[in-house]
């Protein structure tokens, strides 16, 4: 049995398990939380070039969100100690942020959410450093076409499973592999809450999708199998087999309509080429 719990105010919320169904002030929230988010993006893409290491761009990252008024929620979540995730080829998600520099030909995910006013913006993209070889090129665009089938079918009545399943479908005709490790999440005025979004699965099943819902959808697709494993680090995770990786995410909300999308970028630079 899948419990719903109404947010109706300011009031303190707990990982209980229940999905959260917001009203008019979570959205007003997240819909300012989620621009942040994009805009962040949008400047990352003009930061991505070879030469350029992850770090500085993490700390552009974090300077931008202090700006705001916002923090990077991923600072001490879980002891994590930077303000972004950047993920380069075959790393899955949750690469550290470092002094390695960016090369010709990498593609890179980079992932943020800034924490602002209570409401969590979590958003990622992929970003081309110089020009990468075609068949990276094509799993990003799958990859973004994974992500947005997904938010396609995120809408009232319809189960949770059925993102999985349309993101699987897609990218089963690339014999792409999709990753079942790590999984979108619900999300508001906590960064990681239930219900646990898998990005593959069985149409039909799972809870109910209502209106109020906010979650992400974050697909991570390898262009060989989707076996993934975390080095040592305890964060890095990486492809089994070394072979590239690709992720897009989303912050949505179940609209009455449909979905509205949080965290889409102002000025179209939702994925690459960004030019
Ligand atoms: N932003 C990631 C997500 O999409 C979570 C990163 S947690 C961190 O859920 F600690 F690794 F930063
Ligand atoms: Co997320
Ligand atoms: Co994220």
């Amino acid at each position: 049995m899948t419990e719903y719990q109404t947010i109706d105010s300011d009031q303190t919320v707990y990982r209980d398990g229940t999905i959260k169904l917001h009203t008019q002030e979570g959205f007003e929230g997240m819909r300012r939380a989620g621009r942040l988010a994009a805009t962040i993006l949008d400047h990352v893409a003009d930061w991505v070039q070879p030469g350029v290491t992850t770090g500085e761009i993490d700390d552009r990252i974090r300077e931008m969100m202090l700006d705001a008024g916002a923090v990077p929620a991923t600072l001490g979540y879980r002891g994590y100690t930077h303000s972004s995730c950047i993920s380069i080829n075959h790393v899955i998600c949750h690469g550290i942020p470092g002094d390695k520099a960016l090369k010709d030909g990498d593609i890179l995910n980079v992932d943020v959410t800034p924490l602002l006013d209570g409401w969590h913006g979590d958003t990622s993209r992929m970003f081309f450093a110089g020009e990468p070889p075609l068949k990276a090129k094509r799993l990003v665009d799958v990859t973004y076409e994974c992500m947005m089938l997904g938010i396609e079918a995120a809408k009232p009545g319809a189960r949770l499973g059925d993102i999985g399943a349309a993101i699987e479908r897609h990218a089963k005709q690339f014999r792409y592999g999709v990753v079942r490790e790590f999984c979108g999440h619900g999300l508001g005025r906590l960064f990681h809450d239930a219900p646990e979004v898998v990005h593959a699965g069985k149409a039909g099943t799972g809870p109910e999708l209502k209106p109020g819902m906010f979650f992400t959808i974050e697909p991570m697709i390898n262009l060989g199998k989707p076996w993934a494993k975390v080095l040592g680090d305890g964060w890095t995770a990486v492809t089994r087999d070394k072979s590239l990786s690709a992720q897009f995410e989303h912050s949505i909300a179940i609209t009455e309509d449909g979905n509205e999308i949080f965290t889409k970028s102002p000025t179209g630079r939702d994925k690459p080429p960004y030019s």
